[in-house]
C-alpha cells in the first residue's frame, strides 16, 4: 500500500527486523518487525505485556536487543545508548516519564545536548530556547526555570516533547501519551502531532484507545506475545473488531455494560463528605455514597478530583469539612483512621504512590491488609498467595506469577496490581482514581465487572476518571467538578457525554 507519506522506492525511515529481547525467564520480544516512514503516525497496538514498551526501549537505546537488525534510512544502525539514539534523531516520550524532577524545565529540555543547531549550554540561552519550544507547543505559560517535579503530568509531558524538538528528532516515540491528559490537552497534543508529521517527522504512537488511533494514525502494527501479528494496516480502514481480534487472538467484548438501572436498591449511607475544602484545591464539596452505590467524579485533570480522594483517605488534611464512615467521623488528615474505618484508595500515580517496585506482586497486593493476614506477628504466606492469585487471575495479570517483582511487569499489568491490592483488602469504601489507565480493552472489561461485583457486595465506591464515557457507564450518580467546585450532581443515566464535557470545559458552563 502506498500513502502520500514518503516516495515509493525510498527506504523507510526506520526498519526493525526480527528483534528479540530476553529477560530472565521471559521472551519479551520474539521476532518483531516494524517499518516506519517519514511523515507518518505509526501506531503500535497490543495487549498489556505484548512487548510495545520493550520494543520502543530498544529503539530508544535503553535496551540492547538479543537478535535482529535496525536500519535507519536504509543503513544498519546501532543504538548503544539513549543519547546515541537521540543524536541519531530518535526521541522517546516514555510511559513512565523519565525527566529529572529536581532539575529545571530548561535543563531537562537540553539534557544530553551537544552539537545541535542550538549548540550551547549557557543557562540563559537554554531558558530562552526552552521558552520558545514550549510556546511552539502551545504552552508559553510553563516557566523554563521551574523544577520539573513541580509540574503536572501534562506539563512534564510537554517538557519531554520540547526535549524531542530541541534535539531535532526525526522520529518521536510516544508511549501512551494521553493516559495522563484531559481532553483539551489531548486536542493540543494531536495538533502538535499533525504539525510534526506535516514537516516530515515520523511518530510512533502507542495507545489502548482505538478512537485516538483512528483520529491521528496512518498505519498500524499489532504485537501479540512479543511478535508482530499484523503490520502496516490502514489506521482508519481496519475495523475495530479486526484490530481487537488481532491483539487478543480471540473475540473480546469491548462494549460497556449497559448503564446501571436507576432502580438498583442501595443499602444504608456509608460515606458522607460534608463541606470538605482545601484552599487552592477544592471548596465545599459535599456528597454521600450508599452501600452498593458507585459515585463518579467527572472533571478535567487539575480540577481537584485526585485531591478530594486523597483528602477523604486522610493523605491530605482538609482546611474545613468532615468525612464520616458509617456515621462515625474520621480523624482529619489520618490515613490510619481511614484505613481502620475500611477506606481504600487506588491512587492515580502507580509508580510514586501505590507500589513497592522492587517487591513481589503478592507482597504489593497484600500490603494494605497485613493485619488481616498476620497472626502472632508473622504473615501467613499461604493465604496471602491464595487470595492474590485468584484476584490476579480474574484481572488476567500477565505473567500470572505473584512472585514476580513489580518493576518487571508491563505498565498495564502494574496498574492491575494496584487495583487488585484494594480488591483483596475488602474495603467498605473504595476510592478509585483512574483505575483503567493503561489497561487494555480486554482487561478493562474484566475490571469493570469486578467493580460492579464489589458494589453488588455492598461496597461504596467513588470513581474518578478522565474518560467521560467510563464515568457515565460505570457510575450510578455523577458529580461534575470544575476548578475545585461541584457544578452539578445527578443520576448517570440522565447525563450525556456532551452535557458533561460542556460543563467541565471552561466558559461553557450552564
Ligand atoms: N525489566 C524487565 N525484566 C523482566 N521482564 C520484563 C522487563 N520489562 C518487561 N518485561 C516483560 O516483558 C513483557 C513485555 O512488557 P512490555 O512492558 O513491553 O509490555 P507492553 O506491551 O508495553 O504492555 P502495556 O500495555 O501493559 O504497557 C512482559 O511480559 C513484561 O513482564
Ligand atoms: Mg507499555
Amino acid at each position: 500500500m502506498s500513502t502520500s507519506h514518503g516516495v515509493d522506492g525510498d527506504p523507510p525511515l526506520l526498519s526493525m527486523r526480527g528483534i528479540v529481547k530476553l529477560f530472565p525467564g521471559v521472551r519479551a520480544l520474539d521476532g518483531v518487525d516494524l517499518e516506519v516512514r517519514a511523515g507518518e503516525v505509526h501506531c503500535l497496538l497490543g495487549q498489556n505485556g505484548a512487548g510495545k514498551s520493550t520494543l520502543i526501549k530498544t529503539l530508544a537505546g535503553a535496551h540492547q536487543p538479543d537478535a535482529g537488525r535496525i536500519l535507519w534510512r536504509g543503513e544498519p544502525a546501532t543504538l548503544a545508548s539513549p543519547i546515541a539514539a537521540l543524536r541519531l534523531g530518535i526521541a522517546t516520550m516514555y510511559q513512565e516519564l523519565d525527566l529529572i524532577g529536581s532539575l529545571s524545565v530548561a535543563e531537562n529540555v537540553f539534557l544530553g545536548h551537544e552539537r545541535s543547531r542550538y549548540g550551547f549550554t549557557r543557562p540563559a540561552v537554554a531558558r530562552a530556547q526552552a521558552r520558545g519550544l514550549l510556546a511552539r507547543l502551545g504552552h508559553p505559560e510553563i516557566p523554563a526555570e521551574t523544577e520539573v517535579g513541580r509540574l503536572s503530568a501534562a506539563g512534564q509531558q510537554l517538557v519531554s516533547m520540547a526535549r524531542a524538538l530541541a534535539h531535532d528528532a526525526q522520529l518521536i516515540v510516544m508511549d501512551e501519551p494521553t493516559a495522563a491528559l484531559a481532553s483539551d490537552e489531548v486536542d493540543n497534543l494531536f495538533r502538535i502531532v499533525e504539525e510534526l508529521t506535516e514537516s516530515g517527522v515520523a511518530v510512533v504512537y502507542i495507545s489502548h484507545r482505538l478512537e485516538e488511533i483512528r483520529r491521528v494514525g496512518h498505519r498500524v502494527t499489532v504485537l501479540k506475545d512479543g511478535r508482530t501479528v499484523a503490520s502496516n494496516l490502514d489506521a482508519r480502514g481496519t475495523s475495530t473488531a479486526d484490530l481487537v481480534d488481532l491483539m487478543a487472538g480471540r473475540r473480546v467484548e469491548i462494549a460497556f455494560e449497559a448503564a446501571r438501572s436507576a432502580t438498583v436498591e442501595f443499602g444504608p449511607e456509608v460515606l458522607r463528605v460534608g463541606g470538605l475544602s482545601r484552599i487552592g484545591e477544592f471548596a465545599d464539596v459535599s456528597f454521600s455514597v450508599h452501600a452498593g452505590e458507585i459515585v463518579g467524579i467527572a472533571g478535567l485533570v487539575g480540577a481537584g478530583r485526585s485531591e478530594i480522594l486523597e483528602t477523604i483517605f486522610g493523605a491530605r488534611k482538609p482546611h474545613a469539612g468532615t468525612v464520616s464512615v458509617n456515621g462515625k467521623k474520621l480523624r482529619a488528615g489520618s490515613v490510619a483512621s481511614a484505613v481502620r474505618a475500611g477506606v481504600g484508595l487506588a491512587p492515580e500515580e502507580r509508580k510514586s504512590q501505590a507500589l513497592l517496585l522492587d517487591m513481589s506482586v503478592a507482597h504489593n497486593v497484600t500490603l494494605a491488609s497485613l493485619h488481616a493476614y498476620s497472626s502472632a506477628g508473622f504473615t501467613r504466606r499461604g493465604k496471602e498467595l491464595h487470595d492474590s492469585v485468584s484476584t490476579l487471575e480474574r484481572l488476567d495479570l500477565r505473567p500470572a506469577d505473584p512472585r514476580r517483582i513489580i518493576r518487571t511487569l508491563s505498565g498495564g499489568n502494574q496498574q492491575k496490581a494496584v487495583v487488585a491490592k484494594w480488591l483483596v483488602h475488602g474495603c467498605r469504601v473504595l476510592l478509585l482514581d483512574e483505575p483503567t489507565r493503561g489497561v487494555d480493552v480486554g482487561a478493562r472489561a474484566d475490571l469493570y465487572q469486578l467493580i460492579h461485583e464489589l458494589a453488588a457486595n455492598g461496597v461504596a465506591i467513588v470513581l474518578v476518571s478522565s474518560e467521560v464515557p467510563e464515568v457515565l457507564g460505570l457510575s450510578d450518580r455523577v458529580l461534575v467538578l470544575r476548578d475545585g467546585e461541584v457544578l452539578a450532581e445527578g443520576p448517570a443515566a440522565e447525563l450525556s457525554e456532551a452535557d458533561v464535557l460542556d460543563m467541565v470545559m471552561e466558559g461553557s458552563a450552564a
